[in-house]
């Protein structure tokens, strides 16, 4: 008897919303699913898209735009990309007004470094260690990011990660214009992966009796039919949080910001360089990033409106800058924070705002959208919509955001700052189970999520980071940075031969610092050879 075999292969699927989520899931699923499948996106150009300055995370090139097969020297002229070597927490420790250059503090000046890539390791510890047994024994006042990483002098000097020839000298990542990057994409999308780019305002979804989506309805009187969903509409949720009902959980009982006033603001390269990195600088009731590029850097104020008015954040955001109010181009926005309770139901997935958000402080956004979509194409489905598929894609999508909000609400929890309702409120919330073990085994000088791969394995490869994305140098950057230095580790006062070999390591951190130092490039020249400037 012959075998009557069933396709129940996904043949279509629409993604809704043209913004960076929409236009990077049309790119990742069209290079995943190997023109098997269908796309359509449908975008409204007259709902615009949120598109601020964009800062990211170093495995934007290995996670999103390897796999599209994208050169990093390619992308980055077309989205007018600059480079981030790290962050800049200005101000967080000392109190008084908003500022964009470091207060006196102590000896020095209120600033730390939030750098990327792993510490060297010896004898089961991270270098990090070394620093606080000595810094506990009273053998160094230096800061741990300067004893530990070779970037910091970079970062003073404005230097570029790369040299002119292209070589690669450090860990970084990129800002860019998120306007021009949904543009790229979405010529990539269409012209490489045949992504079908549909023009229109979605009016309602159509569902079956079994509430699944079978069709998109616009307001010109189209329909646009799939098997599978994504919504990429921004915090509207309008298929995920409207037509599917799926709840969003607030947060913001962990995180307090939930505004942003954002402008563009004309800078100097030639006089002042462009920094390599990201500037958070705090304010009275939240931060404000500071974004360069060439010709400009974009800044937003990130508050929180329990604590602030929209009027006054906005008057102290134009202080910062010195911005005419009146005259600046000012981008209002407002935000929701947390996460939608399952980001999968049935056969609509939300990737992107529709999501999840999280204040931008440490740059997640769109690394929540690759993470997500790498695990979209993990799990992806058949017509049958096992449930195991979709349960376990939610409950990565929940580890990844709540680990992160963690993190992010570390920094504001341990800033030492009291000064105004806003940090003294921080104090106030309650901390997840999962961060304050962690914070107990910080303090007990145990590494905190240290990776069990090494440099070359961990970054080669992203399952790996995905399940442990903030390790210890991560955690050691914020809590040493903000102050809190652990009583241990006490196995290292047993160790003084490890120990003696550490201060190799630091002689040797040192010596990269001074010839990288004198070696790269500044970072405005490479950057203006690279976008055809020079
Ligand atoms: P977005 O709102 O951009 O797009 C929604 C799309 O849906 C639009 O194309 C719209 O036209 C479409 N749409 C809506 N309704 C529709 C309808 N009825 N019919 C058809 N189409 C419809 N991330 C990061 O990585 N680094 C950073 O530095 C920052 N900084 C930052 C600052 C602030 C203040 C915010 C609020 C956010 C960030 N982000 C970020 C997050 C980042 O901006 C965000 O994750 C991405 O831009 C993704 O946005 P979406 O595409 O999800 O929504």
């Amino acid at each position: 008897m012959a075998l009557v075999t069933v396709d129940n292969r996904i043949k279509s699927v629409v993604i809704l919303g043209g913004g960076s989520a929409g236009w990077m899931s049309a790119c990742y699923l069209g290079s995943h699913l190997q023109g098997s499948v269908r796309l359509t996106v449908l975008e409204a150009p007259s709902i615009p898209k949120i598109g601020v300055g964009e800062a990211t995370i170093p495995n934007l090139q290995r996670a999103f735009f390897d796999q599209l097969g994208i050169e990093e020297d390619e992308w980055m002229p077309e989205v007018n990309a600059s480079f981030k070597m790290g962050i800049k927490y200005i101000n967080w420790r000392t109190p008084g007004q908003a500022a964009p250059v470091p207060r006196k503090m102590g000896r020095g000046t209120d600033y730390f470094y939030h750098l990327f890539g792993l510490l060297p390791e010896l004898d089961q510890f991270p270098l990090s260690h070394y620093w606080a047994n000595k810094k506990q024994a009273g053998g160094t006042d230096q800061d741990f990011a300067y004893a530990c990483f070779k970037e910091p002098p970079l970062l003073d000097a404005n230097k570029s990660p790369r040299w002119l020839d292209g070589r690669r000298a450090t860990n970084y990542a990129w800002h860019f214009d998120a306007h021009r990057l949904a543009a790229f994409l979405s010529r990539v999308a269409t012209e490489r992966f045949g992504v079908e780019h549909v023009q229109g305002e979605m009016q309602d979804a159509v569902l079956d009796e079994r509430g699944h989506i079978t069709a998109l309805r616009t307001k010109d009187g189209r329909t646009l039919s799939a098997d599978f969903f994504v919504d990429c509409s921004g915090t509207r949720g309008l298929l995920i949080n409207k037509a599917m009902a799926e709840p969003f959980v607030d947060m913001s009982d962990y995180l307090l910001c939930d505004s942003a006033v954002a402008a563009s603001v004309p800078h100097d390269d030639e006089r002042y360089g462009v920094e390599p990195f990201t500037s958070s600088i705090a304010m009275r009731a939240g931060w404000t990033w500071r974004i360069p590029m060439l010709g400009r850097f974009g800044s937003g104020y990130v508050f929180s409106s329990r604590f602030t008015e929209r009027d006054e954040a906005t008057k102290d955001f134009c202080d910062l800058w010195s911005l005419d109010p009146a005259q600046a181009e000012l981008n209002q926005i407002r935000f929701r924070v947390g996460r939608n309770r399952r980001a999968w139901v049935k056969n609509c997935v939300g990737i992107g705002l529709s999501s999840c958000f999280l204040e931008p402080l440490e740059s997640t956004g769109l690394y929540f959208i690759y993470g997500a979509l790498y695990q979209l194409v993990k799990h992806f489905p058949d017509k049958t919509f096992n449930p195991v598929l979709s349960d376990r894609f939610n409950r990565e999508i929940e580890t990844m955001f709540d680990d992160s909000r963690d993190f992010l609400q570390i920094h504001y929890y341990f800033s030492p700052r009291n000064d105004t309702p806003f940090w003294a409120a921080n104090k106030e919330l309650r901390l997840s189970d999962s961060i304050s073990a962690k914070i107990e085994a910080f303090k007990a000088g145990i590494p905190v999520d240290q990776p069990v791969t090494d440099v070359s394995t961990y970054y080669g490869n992203f399952e790996a980071e995905f399940r442990n994305f903030w390790n210890n140098g991560n955690y050691y950057c914020i809590l040493a940075g903000l102050g809190l230095i652990p009583d241990g580790p006490p196995t290292l006062t047993y160790r003084e031969r490890s120990v003696a070999r550490a201060e190799t390591v630091f002689q040797e951190v040192r010596e990269q610092q001074g010839s990288l130092a004198a070696s790269l490039p500044a970072n405005h020249e490479f950057l203006r050879r690279l976008h055809g400037n020079n």
